[in-house]
């Protein structure tokens, strides 16, 4: 069998839906790494704030899902301190980074040993539809609902309903690219 067995699914009226194989083949994680670090991607910081507290933390795993509704989706390891406080809080908001905001992506990554609610001294934050901390100077906020948590190995994959998007100020964008920080 294939490690993806495609089968027609009634309910989805054509589309396919991909089985997840038994037992999961794949290259070791060095391999694995080293190309993801070849691979670009957008900076964000996602937060959340809620019953269980105020977090955020630094991810390059966001993609979009749907447009209508609108959603996207964030990957976050278990391990990570903000995790339970995402799954408590049922709400997050991406935060996309302007150029000039590799301080703070290294902040929330726990790159300079400030913790959880402090890290958000730094920088102007406010707040859109679900109380998640909105960074002002972020390039675009997405505030999303979390609609679906699915664990997948050491990561949490959580999709989340776009319920409010602020357009910041326009600006060239950070990237993560072979990793270092780059404008784009
Ligand atoms: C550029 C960059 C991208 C990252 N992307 C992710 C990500 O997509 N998902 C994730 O779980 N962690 C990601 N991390 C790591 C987390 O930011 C980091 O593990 C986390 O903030 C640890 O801090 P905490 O447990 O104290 O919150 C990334 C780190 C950096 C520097």
């Amino acid at each position: 069998m294939s490690w993806i067995d495609q089968r027609p699914d009634d309910a989805m009226d054509g589309a396919f839906t991909a089985v997840a194989p038994e037992r999961v083949i794949s290259v070791d994680a060095p391999i694995f790494r080293e190309a993801m670090a070849r691979l670009g991607a957008a900076v964000h910081i996602v937060t959340s704030a809620g019953p269980a507290g105020k977090t955020g933390f630094t991810a390059t795993a966001v993609c979009s899902v749907t447009d209508s509704p609108a959603m996207l989706l964030v990957c976050l390891n278990r391990r990570s301190n903000s995790a339970p406080l995402l799954a408590q809080n049922g709400v997050f908001c991406v935060n996309t980074l302007g150029a000039a905001e590799s301080g703070l992506a290294d902040m929330f990554a726990g790159r300079s040993g400030v913790h959880l609610e402090e890290r958000f001294n730094v920088g102007e934050w406010m707040t859109l539809k679900t109380g998640s901390p909105v960074l002002a100077s972020a390039v675009i906020a997405f505030d999303c609902r979390t609609v679906e948590v699915k664990a997948v190995a050491s990561h949490n994959v959580i999709f989340g309903a776009v319920e409010e998007v602020r357009l910041g100020p326009a600006g060239p964008a950070l990237v993560y690219h072979e990793r270092a920080y780059k404008p784009v």
